[in-house]
């Protein structure tokens, strides 16, 4: 399949698109400072929170999982039987609370996952969601593939 190219200068803080990229969803979303501030905040339940199993490429093996802090690319595939899972991403949604701060959740099995796709334990997800290979063309311009 051929990389696809996105314009990622519209997408406002704290809001997420979905792109196609061989035939997958990939999402991109554009965490705010609070996202952010969230993501140190829960390592101690989260089965790989260091990323030792290589699900994203090297320039995205860090503290954000990404190569702009902001700007979080990723396959929506859960990583157990491959159903779409849910975004939530606003404060208060249904099922966040002390155990789950939001991002993803995976209607098939229960599923749970952070803003950077990190899979918390007890899921069934064996592993964090994937990271795709992507380049900044610009600051406004991203390839993925
Ligand atoms: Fe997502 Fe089973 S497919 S939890």
């Amino acid at each position: 399949g051929a990389p696809v190219e996105v314009d990622i200068s519209k997408i406002e803080p704290g809001a997420m698109v979905t792109v196609e990229w061989r035939g997958k969803p990939v999402w991109l979303i554009n965490r705010n400072q609070e996202m952010l501030d969230n993501l140190v905040k829960h390592d101690e339940k989260l089965s790989d929170p260091k990323l030792d199993v290589p699900q994203q490429p090297e320039y995205a093996k860090n503290a954000t999982r990404s190569r702009k802090p902001n700007l979080m690319v990723l396959v929506g595939i859960c990583t157990h039987l491959g159903c779409s899972p849910t975004s939530k991403l606003k404060a208060g949604e249904e099922g966040m609370g002390s155990d789950w701060p939001g991002g993803f959740f995976c209607p098939c099995h229960g599923s749970k996952f952070d803003l950077s796709g990190r899979v918390f334990k007890g899921s069934p997800a064996p592993i964090n969601l994937e990271v795709p290979p992507h380049y900044y063309i610009s600051d406004s311009r991203l390839l993925i593939g």
